[in-house]
């Protein structure tokens, strides 16, 4: 462990939240530079196991104390904050001590592993009455905003099916790593990738309960050891090579009698680039987000009957970067507004079950209900 000597809040501090960063990689750096950038913050402590990297971030942003291991920081009493960007199974036991010590939660998407210790995390932000946010930052796009906004007026009448897909042609994240090991990630490239699209179609649609799923996973491509990318990952190796997915198909039932396609692959021979999709068909009219490798404009289509012809509009929409700080800073005026009802990380805990049945779907061949 390293540490420093206890610390002292400045004046100026004494007005912010005090957070904890824990984790390194791109997550950690992140939630690090979005905290430090928004009013109403201050990171005071971080922690993560690269030590060149800890001393240098807390250096070029001046974090007073350093830790290897995240106990070490959330044992910490002057901290109010905790917010985690660390590999997905250690998601659950930060969390679940952070909130057990009466600090609030920033985690990283999945929740957790699985959808019961999903729930043991809500369970604690629940009983200990602290706010538990989840990093699903790609909600915060312009142009999904946009879309939530048109879909306001419900112009496309009942959307009775969406797809929902984010693939890759060959962007498998750290072959070897954490990423690419069941235990250490909860899968592959649909609790990776999948959940972000399954989080914006779910938000567009207004939060439908989702009843059953249909799946199905294949791994050809990651355990012939083809498929990786470009992607780094600062976590080292997890000891297993490859066992977990890399493609997903399901579809998916909700209680109100509509539909959803969900797709989600690190690798595939196919057009995909690093495509990220959501269409909804509605009974009076269509909606397409078509991100191309992270595109910033052109990327919402809408679908209409204008005098009777079938007509395409594409509206001009600028995208800018930043997405983690917009949640990040929602999070900020979750706890500053004192009722945390809302906040205790529940859409989360759903998307987190939706993850699980389509695993076990997967890999018991049927329909399973959503828990
Ligand atoms: N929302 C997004 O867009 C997005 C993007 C990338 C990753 N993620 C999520 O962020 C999380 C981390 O991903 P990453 O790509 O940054 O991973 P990474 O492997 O690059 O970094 C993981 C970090 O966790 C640290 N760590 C591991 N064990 C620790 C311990 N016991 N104590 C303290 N630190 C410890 C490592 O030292 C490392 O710095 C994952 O949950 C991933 O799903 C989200």
């Amino acid at each position: 462990m390293q540490s420093s000597a206890q610390f002292v809040p400045s004046v100026a501090e004494t007005d912010s939240l005090r957070v904890g960063v824990v984790g390194l990689g791109f997550a950690g750096t992140t939630h690090l530079d979005a905290f430090t950038a928004l009013p109403g913050a201050t990171v005071v402590a971080l922690a993560g196991q690269e030590p060149a990297r800890l001393a240098e971030l807390g250096s070029t942003r001046n974090v007073p104390n350093l830790y290897a291991d995240w106990q070490d920081l959330v044992a910490r009493d002057d901290i109010d904050v905790v917010s985690i960007g660390v590999p997905n199974d250690l998601h659950h036991p930060i969390a679940v001590a952070a909130l057990n010590a009466g600090k609030h939660v920033f985690c990283e998407k999945p929740l957790a592993v699985s959808g019961l210790l999903a729930a043991e995390m809500v369970e604690a932000a629940r009983r200990n009455d602290r706010v538990l946010e989840v990093a699903y930052n790609h909600r915060r796009r312009a142009d999904v905003q946009y879309l939530r906004r048109y879909l306001d007026d419900r112009p496309l009448g009942a959307v009775y099916h969406t797809r929902a897909s984010w693939l890759r042609r060959s962007g498998i994240p750290g072959m070897g790593s954490w990423f690419t090991s069941k235990a250490a990630a909860g899968g592959g490239p649909l609790i990776d990738l999948g959940s972000h699209v399954l989080d914006i179609a779910l938000y567009l649609l207004d939060e439908p309960r989702v009843k059953s799923v249909s799946a199905i996973a294949h791994n050809e491509l990651g355990r012939a050891g083809r498929g990786g990318g470009h992607h780094q990952v600062s976590g080292g190796a997890s000891g297993v090579a490859f066992d977990v997915e890399d493609f997903t198909s399901a579809l998916l039932r909700f209680e109100d009698g509509s539909s959803m396609h969900l797709e989600a692959s690190w690798a595939s021979y196919s057009k995909a680039n690093e495509d990220i999709e959501v269409e909804l068909l509605g009974a009076e009219g269509g909606a397409r987000l078509h991100v191309d490798n992270y595109a910033t404009s052109g990327t919402v289509t809408l679908y209409q009957d204008v005098a009777g012809a079938p007509s395409i509009v594409r509206p001009t929409i600028t995208v800018p970067s930043g997405h983690h700080q917009a949640v990040i800073a929602e999070f900020i005026a979750a706890i500053t507004s004192g009722n945390y009802e809302k906040h205790y990380g529940e859409f989360a805990l759903h998307r987190s079950r939706v993850v699980d049945a389509i695993y076990r779907s997967a890999h018991e061949g049927r329909e399973v209900e959503v828990a």
